[in-house]
């Protein structure tokens, strides 16, 4: 959902765009939402999967076979399951995670924002033009879930579903990740930071609509629209001297 947001963003810019995704009917999908804002010449698509280093270095060759270079990289893939309250035992608690979700949510989440950024950071970085890294952590790269938020009538505490251990640990660590990459490239000006939003509405249930923007001081959720801005001002010289950062747009949630 915000992918696309980000890229009508630096369309908006007058940039063009590259989208990726696993998914080659998303990406369609995509490029048509997207085809309002510019002429397609201007949206390109490749399938890429972050978690697979020759997959990106696929794409990255590709890149430099039509002399394209890449200015900005905004690293937002990401995986979020969807609850199941009907099971059981609640496979998103601590005491029941797998290892494998653990490990297919970090390859993604973290692993891939670090993958992109060697391949497409070190072309930034080799020709000495620079560049902008950005990364899409989230509000709760600064705190922690209130699990509170996710309580489901009728379930039993073992049944409750709670956001999973595996969010915290990627988006706090997206934060180190756009620190390191923020100084060890700032000698040839590829900049890194990041940007947290809070909850976008997506037709989530009213009573976790309404707990969540509790705790909101603007008391609401936001729209995905609401983080163009941040996009446009952090991909550009805008920005020129911001780096290492993470922008927190929350509605004044960690302001509380
Ligand atoms: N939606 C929100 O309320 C919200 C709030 C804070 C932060 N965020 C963050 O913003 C980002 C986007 O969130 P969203 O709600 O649009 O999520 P989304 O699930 O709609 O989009 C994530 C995209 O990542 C793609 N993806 C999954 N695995 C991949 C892989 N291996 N390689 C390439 N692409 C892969 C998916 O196909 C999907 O298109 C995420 O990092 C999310 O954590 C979202």
């Amino acid at each position: 959902m915000l992918g696309r947001e980000h890229a009508a963003a630096l369309l908006e810019s007058g940039a063009t765009v590259v989208l990726t995704d696993i998914s080659h009917a998303s990406l369609m999908a995509a490029r048509a939402v997207l085809a309002a804002y510019a002429d397609t010449a201007r949206i390109k698509i490749a399938i890429m999967d972050v978690s697979s280093r020759a997959s990106i270095a696929e794409v990255a060759e590709r890149f430099v076979t039509e002399k394209l270079r890449i200015d900005v990289l905004v690293n937002n893939a990401a995986i979020d399951p969807k609850v199941n309250a009907e099971a059981i035992v609640e496979t998103s608690r601590l005491e029941n995670f797998s290892i494998e979700q653990w490990e297919l949510q970090v390859a993604v989440g973290l692993t891939g924002a670090f993958l992109c950024s060697q391949v497409f950071g070190s072309l930034m970085a080799a020709d000495g033009k620079g560049g902008v890294i950005l990364n899409i952590a989230s509000d709760l790269s600064v705190f922690a879930p209130d699990q509170r938020l996710y309580r489901k009538d009728g379930l039993s505490p073992e049944q409750q579903p709670v956001k999973p251990v595996t969010y915290s640990v990627i988006k706090a660590g997206l934060i180190g990740l756009t620190r390191y990459l923020a100084t060890y490239w700032a000698d040839v000006g590829v900049r890194s930071n990041a940007l947290s939003p809070g909850g976008v509405y997506n037709g989530q249930d009213d009573k976790f609509v309404t707990r969540l923007t509790s705790l909101i001081p603007l008391g609401r959720m936001a729209t995905a629209e609401e983080y163009r801005g941040a996009v446009q001002f952090l991909c550009s010289d805008a920005s020129a001297y911001m780096n290492g950062q993470n922008i927190i747009m929350d509605g004044g949630r960690s302001a509380l």
